[in-house]
């Protein structure tokens, strides 16, 4: 017999994970069933999933990030219920078999060790190189704004981030790029102070907009959300949940209209005046009627979860 788990650690130190309590209540609905934690990062919400197992639960754990997944192999060594795979959770499919999993989650973006450690790339501390991969293999940011044009990166900038002036910003940085500027953060932080009539606070807002820009494209972030998504619904077994955090409006936006999809009871072309498909397809409920939100107490402790929201549904 597996002996009980002591309470969940939050990652402390590593990243603290975001909306615990509420994530466990809805995630948690069978202490005997597997689930998923599509994004372990620093394990917070894994140990916390994994504290409300049974003998015969299953935690499957996936992430990208080759220190994440080490760490969590340690975390988990004595723990036979628990399996970590280093993978893009769009190979969810590759690890849970369909229609068996009690839940699943998914905690979108990057971790705060991720963002700290200044040899990722992602920190917009001084001098820092444009890596921003949150795996090991694939393009950098570098490269990538060594090959996109104006109009490939302005485009990068609006579906992104939505950033008006995307393509005035696009110049300055090409320019920057083109007269031989070192490739890093600088280069962006002096692109965006050279726009006219951004200051102060709109500035740095700015410049967090550009990053998450760049990084999304790097990690390919929206066509991961989709496929994540659609993997775990197949994997789903009836009744069980999954539970996306999400952390700006366009990461949000794609998580709504991919559930949307699964919502549909009728899936007949849109012209198609009589419906023939049966109107029995709908594969999702929500659980939450409107996206949760951390509570003031906890974006107090954790400033990073001020802009979280959660959408809960299930599989019917
Ligand atoms: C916000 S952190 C998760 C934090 C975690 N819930 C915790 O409690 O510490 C996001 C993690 O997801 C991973 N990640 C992001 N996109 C991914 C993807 N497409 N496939 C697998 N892992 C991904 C990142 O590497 C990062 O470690």
């Amino acid at each position: 017999m597996t002996e009980p788990r002591k309470p969940a650690a939050t990652g402390h130190g590593y990243h603290l994970a975001v909306m615990a309590d509420e994530i466990a209540e809805y995630l948690m609905i069978d202490p005997a069933g597997t689930y998923v934690d599509a994004t372990m990062g620093g394990g917070g919400h894994a140990a916390r999933i994994v504290s409300m197992l049974g003998e015969h639960g299953a935690l499957i754990g996936l992430d990208r990030d080759s220190e994440a997944v080490q760490r969590n192999r340690a975390t988990f060594a004595d723990d036979k219920r628990v399996r970590v795979e280093q993978a893009e959770f769009s190979r969810l499919g590759e690890f849970v078999p369909v229609d068996s999993a009690a839940g699943a989650l998914f905690d979108l973006g990057v971790s705060s060790r991720q963002l700290d450690a200044r040899e990722r790339g992602f920190s917009f501390q001084p001098g820092t190189a444009l890596d921003m991969r949150m795996g090991s293999q694939g393009a950098t940011a570098a490269d990538l704004l060594g090959s996109w044009d104006e109009w490939e990166l302005s485009s990068v900038f609006r579906r992104n981030a939505d950033i008006i002036e995307a393509r005035r910003l696009a110049r300055l940085i090409l320019q920057a790029v083109e007269s031989g500027a070192e490739m890093n953060s600088d280069l962006l932080r002096k692109a965006v102070e050279k726009l006219p009539g951004v200051r102060g606070d709109n500035r740095n807002q700015l410049l967090a907009r550009v990053f998450q820009a760049i990084r999304m494209e790097v990690n390919d972030e929206m066509g991961q959300v989709e496929s994540g998504l659609k993997a775990a619904v197949a994997a789903l077994r009836k009744g069980g949940r999954i539970c996306v955090l999400s952390y700006h409006s366009v990461e949000d936006r794609k998580v709504k209209e991919t559930f949307a999809e699964f919502e549909k009871e009728c899936v007949c072309p849109e012209r198609q005046p009589v419906c023939n498909c049966g109107r029995n397809h709908r594969k999702l409920i929500k659980i939450l009627r409107k996206p949760g939100l951390p509570t003031d107490a906890e974006t107090g402790r954790n400033p990073r979860a001020r802009s979280a929201k959660l959408r809960v549904m299930e599989r019917v």
